[in-house]
């Protein structure tokens, strides 16, 4: 699949297998979480741009390569997102954040906007969008819109999982945004969840149900 970006590490998979389980507690499934985002990083940030800077060694001067985390947003979807968030910025801190919330209409299961809140100067910013599920694709093709209306330079989705359909629509809809994801999964079911998948993954990280 062109523009997917399927994030195969063992340490990935081997997490993302034990989030999987039922019988995960929410206190480790946030852990998991955490960690497995840390590492989805990695990947996601590969090809930032960087800069060299002259430093001082205990021994003598010379340069070294930085990247400029203040040029990168990670944009969480409300409110799976900021169970990824975390895990992001333990690895650059520096990144600012910001936040689209949308919930799915259960009956349509279209996306509907109720909170939009980004740094400014997005024009010359990066933007990781972060969301646990890549499901109908809906509330991701949305939130990629809306980033659109603001022209960031680039502009890249991050998930844990993902499925056939969930990707189909994104690529239709942006087929230029890369998506990073951890799990390809067989298909959506009527209610609009992946399967195998991990169950709802609001509801495991913040332990709502
Ligand atoms: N959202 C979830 O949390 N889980 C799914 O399987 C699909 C969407």
């Amino acid at each position: 699949m062109r523009n997917v970006h399927l994030i195969d590490h063992p340490l990935v998979q081997h997490k993302l297998t034990l989030m999987r389980r039922k019988d995960a507690s929410t206190n480790s499934f946030r852990r998991l979480l955490n960690e497995l985002s840390t590492l989805m990083a990695y990947e996601v940030t590969r090809d930032v741009p960087m800069q060299e800077i002259e430093i001082e060694t205990p021994l003598e001067t010379t340069t070294g390569k930085v990247i400029d985390g203040k040029k990168l947003v990670f944009v969480s979807i409300l409110r799976a997102g900021t169970g990824i968030l975390d895990g992001m910025l333990s690895v650059v801190p520096g990144a600012r954040v910001g936040h689209i919330g949308l919930y799915r209409d259960p009956k349509t299961l279209t996306a509907v906007e109720y909170y939009f809140k980004m740094p400014g100067d997005m024009h010359e910013r990066d933007v990781v969008v972060v969301d646990p599920m890549l499901a109908t694709g809906n509330s991701a093709a949305a939130a990629v819109e809306r980033l659109k209306e603001l022209n960031p330079k680039s502009i890249k989705f991050v998930c844990l999982l993902t499925c056939p359909e969930g990707i189909r629509t994104m690529q239709d809809a942006h087929p230029d945004v890369p998506i990073y994801t951890a799990a390809i999964d067989r298909q959506l079911n009527d209610h609009g969840y992946i399967l195998p998948g991990l169950g709802d993954a609001g509801d495991r990280i913040f332990g709502t149900k």
